[in-house]
């Protein structure tokens, strides 16, 4: 069970698995935390799992800094990362003041999407002193430019830019880098490859660790759950059989 980020390299050494899971709110972050969860993310899904909107685009610095504080005032062990949302990073500066804001409201570590075409802005976080997480692959900030959610690493072109970020990523100084929804043998090569350690989501089995939306675990988001994701818990039927029960008591005079 990682208590902090410097045992990430000690762990890919030792090929210790790493369970990732995301939280957005005080109670859901404590039982994770308590349940030993190796590191929590505060990710941008939250626009979706959490605040209804269509995808992550319209995730602000607002709403982020807002459950990264509510998820920092109960873990006690569990690093945090938080995702720096669209737009939030889009010249140097700007994502190392958005970094920084992170970092105050309680996260231990920041996560942005891209490789390559964002190495300036993660040596600028990185070179501020403040810890870094990768994500390639199927980018959902991306979703309205890709026109949709699409795997990658299919084509030898794809694979080729594929490993490209993920060295870019890791040569300069990228902790851990999430693989979301690569061709498995494209995310065992990466893991392979790079020194950072891997956090797989809907990318096989190989990666160094795997990462899920809390919501698709415990099957309180019913309306939508990726098909890599097995619901391991029925939230949503227990609240609803709670909730009508209770209607029930109160509607009915004895
Ligand atoms: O926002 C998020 O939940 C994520 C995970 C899917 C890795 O970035």
């Amino acid at each position: 069970m990682l208590t902090c980020l410097s045992q990430l390299p000690e762990s890919k050494r030792q090929g210790l698995p790493i369970a990732v899971l995301t939280a957005y709110d005080y109670p859901t972050a404590r039982l994770l935390d308590e349940a030993g969860v190796d590191l929590l993310l505060v990710g941008d899904s939250l626009g979706m799992v959490v605040l209804g909107l269509p995808d992550t685009t319209g995730v602000t610095m607002e709403m982020m800094l807002h459950h990264t504080a509510a998820v920092r005032r109960t873990v006690k062990r569990a690093p945090v990362i938080a995702d720096l949302p669209f737009h939030s990073y889009d010249t140097p500066d700007q994502a190392l003041a958005n970094a920084k804001s992170l970092v105050k409201a309680g996260a231990d570590a920041v996560k942005l999407e891209g490789g390559v075409s964002f190495i300036p802005q993660i040596k600028a976080i990185i070179g501020a002193g403040i810890p870094f997480i990768g994500h390639i692959g199927m980018l959902p900030q991306s979703v309205k430019e890709e026109g949709g959610y699409k795997k990658k690493g299919k084509t030898p072109e794809q694979i080729d830019l594929l490993i490209a970020d993920a060295v870019a990523l890791d040569e300069a100084g990228a902790l851990a880098i999430v693989l979301e929804s690569i061709v498995p043998d494209v995310a065992t090569e990466i893991t392979r490859r790079v020194k950072a350690s891997t956090i797989g989501i809907g990318a096989g089995k190989q990666t160094d660790g795997q990462v899920l939306v809390t919501p698709d675990l415990i099957g309180s988001f019913p309306w939508f759950r990726p098909p890599f994701a097995k619901a391991r818990a029925d939230v949503a039927g227990e609240t609803l059989r709670a909730v009508q029960e209770y209607v029930l008591e109160c509607q009915t005079k004895a």
